[in-house]
């Protein structure tokens, strides 16, 4: 990349028509090292820093301005003159946006007076912290740092290695990049580990290794909407013949909320390389890979990959796998409902991954099993890699910053410039005049109905003109009351993240913990689900399901607030923490109690709500491990009663998503049970129910626990914490139970409340024996009355066929029990 750039620059300067970026960075210094004049380049202006002394941005100077007495005609002036260093010198900016930030250096050496600027061996430090440790740059070399800055002085320092050692720079940049640019959600952690979360990426410091323009040409910062460079993959192609390039002349379907020009230009996302899939090779299935160098070997990458489907012609058309240094990295890719059901419009994925010895990058895409066979494809627009810096701070620096404390000027000036800012944030917050509740309601549009009786209300307006007798507008929370309760945001208060933002613990001004999930500042993203959930939670109440305690709509935030968990999500107590492990009563219970509640949710009051995301992360345990279902982001009402079907886009989790509801887009009730199935493995087994680390059989969970089911073998993949604590009936009709939800027809699936009284028949077959030893737990109560006596004579025999004789009596109690 790097011995390219002169290249390239010879492109840019003679460019004709330069591209005009319409982003405009908060904090934009660009400073040409050692000339006399401001230079123009990529239709920036960089400034001298020998201007005006005293006014420079130099501070520490025991520099010298050089000149390139030959520069190369094609080279941008830029590169005619850099600034030499023979001691320890700085460069000062003021930072005025907190967040992340770019930083270039351009180094590009020349021999002049005495200094071969090749021979240069130095380190360059940012805020301290060791960015560059005795760096030589042989050829002109560009290095891109992404890094979260604060408001104040940011200090970039220039320190010659020996003693008759100097240092130089041609360039620096530095400035703001967009909002989100890097965010600390969503990322997926690749490594032999098999951890799932992301990383805290933001406040990392990242360099850039390699940015790629696959199946395209070079770009220059010229066509580029944040001045890089990127450039063609085919070098990196293993057998290039796997794979064909693509492109378009249509511009990519920007979305709001979605993927902007910043994350990467239009022309990254019209072009892309494709599986090479001619009549020779049509059955065949294999992957395209490439082989990034990386430069250095056991260190942790951010591998961004960025996807725009323009070669299929209808939705849902393209599925494929994604593997990274041969792990699989994504399954089942699926680009149109992860853009909001549209074509051609780009997305990107964060991958980390803890690259191995090689200190190669192996990104590879192929077909998945859910590829439709006759049009099988796989497709990938562009790739950037960046190295996890791991920061050394600097001991010198450490001594230099005590004697600038003492110093205390600039710090004046920095506590100054905040306190005048934040003057500024308070006067414009009260100034702002309060927003007539119609006007916040700006964007809102009619739940969408789906037939049935009971909608009919919810289809005689739209949410902000009726909001019904228990209104929406009661649970209306001031956005200040939110920042008060959640210390403004605190990142210590974060209890979550998903595709909508991050959740953060706080109090209400009655001193009720609340769970706050804030949609992404700003952004729209999330706003058809913001509504669902605003709608649907504000009219259901029910003791297993999480309750809005109320939700805020001002300043263009998308704030829902809702009770508190205290023990978080169920999936937390069976695997990967440190949570005790849970009894298999306790399990039966949280179990029964998240049952009750999506039976509430398909045949309660509220009626006919589809959940579409039942999974373990989304069953919370308050204090009392009463399990409540969360998140009803993505539901949706459903079809009443008949077996009519609702047709929307697929939507939900990998691994608890009902096949047939895949296949056929068919959503009914029946698609919850399925998740919900799932969710009774992982119970039993305390295992993911996707796990791409483990062998091909045993990736999914459903597939993998219902062979042993069928085997009559479940035993085998117990849980190895509750070997010997579960009763061999209650398991049998578990594992029945499990396997009836996972059954591959909807049909053939039992209803939720079937399930519900499998459960306490199985909490019931396992107390029964034991209700005189000692109980581990005691605080519920019993539902033995719901069981028939005769159905629990003796543990082996009854296990078949008890379910369906009282199903409807049982079942009526319930209904009644639970319809409040
Ligand atoms: C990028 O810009 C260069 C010059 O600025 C131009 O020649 C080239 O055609 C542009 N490439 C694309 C793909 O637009
Ligand atoms: C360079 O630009 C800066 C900022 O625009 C200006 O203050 C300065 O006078 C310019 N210097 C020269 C030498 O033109
Ligand atoms: C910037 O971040 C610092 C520390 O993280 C914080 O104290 C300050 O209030 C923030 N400033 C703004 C304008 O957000
Ligand atoms: C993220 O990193 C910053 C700095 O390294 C640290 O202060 C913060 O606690 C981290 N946050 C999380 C959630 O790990
Ligand atoms: C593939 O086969 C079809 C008919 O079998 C033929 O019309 C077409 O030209 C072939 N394509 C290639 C690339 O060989
Ligand atoms: C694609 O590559 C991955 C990782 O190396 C491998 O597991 C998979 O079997 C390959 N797929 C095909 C179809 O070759």
């Amino acid at each position: 990349m790097e011995t390219k750039v002169l290249h390239f620059l010879s492109l840019v300067l003679l460019s004709v028509f330069p591209l005009s970026p319409s982003f405009t960075p908060t904090d934009n210094y660009l400073i040409s090292g050692g000339s006399t004049t401001n230079i123009s380049l990529y239709n920036r202006v960089f400034i001298s820093d020998s201007t005006k002394p005293g006014s420079s941005y130099l501070s520490v100077d025991r520099s010298i301005p050089l000149n390139n007495p030959n520069p190369s005609p094609n080279s941008p002036t830029l590169y005619h003159t850099a600034r030499v260093f023979t001691g320890s010198s700085s460069y000062k900016f003021n930072i005025k946006k907190n967040g992340t930030h770019l930083v270039r250096f351009h180094f590009s050496p020349f021999a002049a007076q005495n200094y071969d600027l090749s021979t240069a061996k130095f380190s360059v430090l940012v805020k301290g912290s060791l960015i560059l440790r005795d760096f030589r740059a042989k050829n002109t070399v560009v290095k891109e740092l992404i890094l979260n800055i604060d408001v104040g002085v940011l200090e970039i320092m220039f320190r010659p290695g020996g003693d008759k050692g100097f240092g130089f720079v041609n360039g620096i940049e530095v400035f703001s990049a967009p909002e989100n640019f890097i965010v600390d959600a969503g990322a997926r952690l690749i490594s032999v580990t098999g951890d799932e979360e992301s990383k805290n990426l933001s406040s990392q410091v990242l360099e850039t290794i390699q940015r790629i323009n696959v199946g395209g040409l070079l770009l220059t910062p010229f066509n580029d909407t944040l001045w890089r460079t990127w450039i063609p993959d085919d070098d990196f192609l293993v057998l290039k013949s796997a794979a064909k390039r693509v492109q378009t002349t249509h511009p990519p379907n920007y979305q709001e909320g979605g993927v902007t020009p910043e994350i990467a230009p239009d022309n990254v996302y019209m072009t892309a390389q494709e599986m090479n899939i001619d009549n020779a090779t049509l059955n065949a299935r294999f992957n395209i890979t490439w082989r990034f160098p990386v430069g250095s070997a056991g260190v942790g990458h951010l591998v961004r990959l960025h996807f725009c489907d323009f070669v299929s012609v209808s939705l849902n058309q393209l599925y494929f796998d994604v593997y990274i240094n041969k792990y699989s990295a994504y399954k089942d890719l699926d680009l149109s409902s992860l853009t909001f059901h549209v074509l051609s419009s780009p997305y990107y994925l964060d991958f980390v991954v803890d690259s191995d010895d090689s200190a190669i990058m192996e990104v590879s895409i192929g077909p998945s099993d859910m590829s439709n066979p006759l049009k099988i494809n796989a497709i990938l627009n562009g790739v950037e890699i960046m190295k996890l810096v791991n920061l050394e701070v600097s001991e010198t620096w450490s001594e230099k910053r005590n004697i600038w404390i003492l110093g205390g000027s600039v710090i004046g000036v920095v506590v100054l410039c905040l306190a005048i800012l934040a003057l500024v944030l308070v006067f414009k917050c009260k100034k702002k005049p309060r927003k007539p509740a119609s006007a916040e309601s700006v964007g809102w549009t009619p739940l969408r109905v789906y037939g049935g009786s009971s909608y009919s209300r919810m289809s005689e307006g739209t949410v902000n003109t009726s909001p019904g007798p228990n209104g929406y507008h009661g649970l209306r929370i001031p956005f200040a009351d939110i920042q008060l309760g959640t210390n403004n945001f605190d990142k210590n208060l974060i209890i979550g993240s998903g595709g909508f933002g991050m959740v953060y613990k706080g109090v209400l001004k009655n001193n009720t913990k609340v769970a706050i999930k804030r949609g992404v500042p700003g952004s729209r993203q999330g706003l058809p689900e913001f509504q669902t959930e605003i709608t649907i939670l504000s009219r259901i109440r029910h003791h297993h399901l999480v309750s809005l305690v109320g939700y805020c709509e001002e300043q263009s935030e998308m704030i829902l607030v809702y009770e508190y968990m205290d023990k978080g999500p169920l999936k937390s107590h069976l695997y990967g923490s440190k949570h005790p492990p849970l009894s298999w009563k306790q399990r039966l219970e949280i179990c029964i109690g998240a049952a009750r509640g999506i039976h509430y949710l398909h045949t309660g009051s509220a009626q006919g709500i589809i959940h579409r995301d039942i999974k373990s992360t989304n069953i919370l345990l308050d204090e009392n491990y009463v399990a409540k279902v969360a998140d009803f982001g993505l539901s949706r009402s459903g079809p009443c009663l008949n077996e009519t079907h609702v047709s929307t886009g697929v939507k939900g989790s990998f691994g608890y998503l009902d096949p047939e509801y895949f296949r056929r887009q068919q959503l009914t009730d029946k698609s919850d049970v399925y998740s919900f199935g799932v969710v009774l493995f992982e119970v039993l087994c305390a295992r993911p129910a996707v796990d791409p680390l483990l062998t091909r059989e045993q990736v999914n969970l459903a597939e993998w626990a219902m062979q042993w089911q069928r085997k009559g073998m479940l035993k085998k993949i117990v849980d190895p914490r509750l070997i010997g604590k579960i009763k061999p009936s209650s398991l049998k009709k578990f594992g029945e139970t499990a396997e009836k939800c996972l059954a591959e027809y909807g049909v053939d699936r039992p209803t939720m409340g079937d399930v519900l009284w499998n459960l306490e028949y199985i909490l019931q077959l396992q107390e029964s024996g034991t209700s005189r030893e000692a109980h581990e737990d005691s605080n519920i109560t019993k539902i033995e009355q719901h069981v028939p006596s005769s159905s629990v004579r003796t543990e082996e025999e009854d296990v078949s066929g008890g379910s369906d004789i009282t199903t409807s009596k049982v079942f009526s109690q319930l209904m009644t029990n639970e319809g409040r």
